[in-house]
């Protein structure tokens, strides 16, 4: 059986990954909070997913979820979505990590934990959080796989993050010329399902993008020629982004200035080796720019 822990929200990795393990007819338990997205838990419960209330805040939840589990895979974060009480401390700092030792302790098998690229390497809380949660996991007695994708496209060429492709409107963090291998979330799931119980996964950590790197600018044109339409750009400089590091309230806001500077200094990820031994098509940012223009029937969105 199982574990997945962070299967309800908007981005849709968890939710993804619990679409294809039951596909693939796999028993899937997922860990679920009351205030979940209705839908989304709706979701999860058509399509077999056993559903177990808790909280990464709560220790004893995790202990009674990770019960008979063999796997736990966990792409819970609160950074795009938190809900009332969540803070990078208590749920990617302190959550993360009771999870680590809840699996431990109930004889889990293997974990499979979604980290971020090597070069998202700045000091700010999420960034140290990722970190220390994967040292956690190398310093237990669980099997390990660490995925550590880029840039997902679902966030950050999306309204999520201010590219708004619906309305012609994009904030470019930094001068927008620094590639990036973008990758997309649905391919994130794709190569965790398959990497699940394959050897080369175990105690890995794999550094995914997506199949080119290119520049923010080079998106844009990309959404420009396919929907006909000139971009409106608000570039937020590296120096300003620099002074909202420093500046801001809490470590949320710290969090997400120091995630753009590191867009801004782009973050190029070669997939060639890892694709030899774990062979799939990877889908570019003008495949992702028609699916969500909605000019592709063939690639709407599967959960
Ligand atoms: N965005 C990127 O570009 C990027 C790049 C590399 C890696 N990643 C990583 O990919 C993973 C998935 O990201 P995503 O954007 O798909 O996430 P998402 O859609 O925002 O989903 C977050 C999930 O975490 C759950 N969660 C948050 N706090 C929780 C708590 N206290 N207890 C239990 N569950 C909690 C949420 O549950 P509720 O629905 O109840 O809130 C939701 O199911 C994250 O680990 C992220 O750091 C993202």
């Amino acid at each position: 059986m199982y574990l997945v822990v962070g299967a309800t929200g908007p981005v849709g990795l968890g939710g993804e990954i619990c679409r294809q393990l039951r596909a693939a007819g796999q028993p899937v338990r997922a860990l679920v909070r009351p205030t979940a997205n209705a839908d989304r838990l709706a979701n999860l419960g058509r399509i077999g997913v056993e559903l177990i209330d808790g909280d990464l805040k709560n220790p004893r939840s995790l202990h009674e979820a990770c019960r008979g589990i063999e796997t736990v895979i966990s792409t819970a974060s609160m950074m795009v979505s938190s809900q009332e009480g969540d803070t990078v401390e208590n749920v990617d700092g302190a959550g993360q990590p009771d999870l680590v030792d809840a699996a431990n302790a109930a004889g889990v098998v293997s974990f499979v934990y979604f980290s971020f690229s090597k070069h998202i390497d700045r000091d700010f809380p999420f960034r140290n959080a990722k970190r220390a949660v994967e040292r956690r996991l190398k310093h237990s007695r669980l099997a390990y796989t660490i995925l550590r994708p880029t840039f997902l496209m679902e966030v950050w060429l999306s309204p999520i993050a201010g590219f708004d492709f619906r309305n012609s409107h994009a904030r470019i963090h930094g001068r927008g010329r620094n590639p990036i291998s973008w990758i997309s979330m649905y391919d994130v799931a794709r190569f965790a399902v398959i990497s699940l119980g394959t050897p080369l996964a175990r105690n890995a950590t794999f550094e995914l993008g997506g199949p080119e790197a290119i520049s923010p600018l080079d998106t844009v044109r990309i959404f420009e020629e396919l929907g006909g339409r000139r971009f409106q750009l608000e570039f937020v400089s590296e120096e300003e982004l620099t002074e909202e590091q420093q500046n801001a309230p809490d470590s949320l806001q710290r969090s997400l200035a120091g995630l753009s500077r590191c867009y801004a200094a782009g973050d190029v990820i070669d997939m060639t080796a890892i694709l030899r031994s774990f062979p799939m098509a990877l889908t570019s940012v003008r495949d992702y720019a028609r699916r969500v223009l909605g000019d592709d029937p063939t690639l709407t969105d599967r959960f």
